[in-house]
């Protein structure tokens, strides 16, 4: 389980850090938080016992990448991600800048933006759906040595079908029963993911907004048992 503490500073994401467990969770450290509070937030969340998703999704030239992902395994980070839309030789640049390194981050690949419909791929000028498209990612991501994809849950058990179950599944959109969905359109609980095959669940606002966030955790982790 993954936590994501999407808060625009670094008290509020300590705050929020205090009230979990390392034993429960890792955390996800986004582009606002990491532009407000930078490397040394990662640190002191890690010198707390956190493992750290350092989510930024690079997407650049492949030099550039390269020098971003050693940047970040250099942090000492758990998890990374860059953009499989940069394609083969950025993903092939990112895979050899982690193996180079002592510490090795999972490296992952973002398919497709959630946000994109169809509608937006064909303004952008691509032929094929969102579902086709995450599909051909997935399996160029696979192919340039990466660890797996962000996915959502409804996009896992084709991925899990199509990839192997060595390949990594991350999957936001995870909602606790009776939650609000909120600006999410598709959203399982973890329980439906883990079916569909997910091997890490992105859960936001279901635990940070909870009453009792450490309650909200184990209430995941229960479900997750049963
Ligand atoms: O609060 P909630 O559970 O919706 O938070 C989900 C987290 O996962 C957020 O940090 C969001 O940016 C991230 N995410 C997502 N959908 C994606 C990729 C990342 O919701 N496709």
């Amino acid at each position: 389980m993954i936590v994501a503490l999407d808060y625009p500073g670094a008290q509020d994401a300590l705050d929020m850090a205090t009230r979990l467990s390392p034993e429960l969770c890792r955390l996800k450290v986004g582009k606002e938080l990491f532009t407000r509070a930078g490397p040394a937030l990662v640190e002191q969340l890690q010198a707390q016992g956190f493992e750290i998703f350092l989510d930024l999704k690079f997407h650049d030239i492949p030099n550039t990448v390269a020098g971003a992902v050693r940047a970040a395994a250099d942090l000492g980070v758990w998890m990374i991600n860059v953009h499989a839309g940069g394609g083969r030789r950025m993903m092939e640049a990112a895979r050899e800048a982690v193996d180079a390194g002592t510490h090795r981050p999972l490296l992952i690949g973002v398919t497709v933006l959630t946000s994109l419909s169809d509608a937006d791929l064909a303004e952008l000028g691509y032929a094929e759906t969102a579902a086709q498209r995450v599909t051909r990612l997935a399996a160029l991501a696979a192919d340039s040595g990466l660890d797996g994809v962000v996915c959502s849950a409804q996009e896992a058990a084709t991925l899990r079908a199509q990839r192997g179950d060595a390949f990594k599944l991350v999957t936001p959109g995870i909602r606790l029963a009776g939650d609000a969905a909120g600006d999410q359109r598709r959203v399982l609980t973890p329980g439906q993911a883990l079916a569909l095959g997910a091997d890490y669940l992105v859960v936001g606002r279901s635990v940070t907004a909870a009453p009792d966030p450490l309650d909200a955790l184990q209430r995941v982790r229960a479900e997750l048992a049963a």
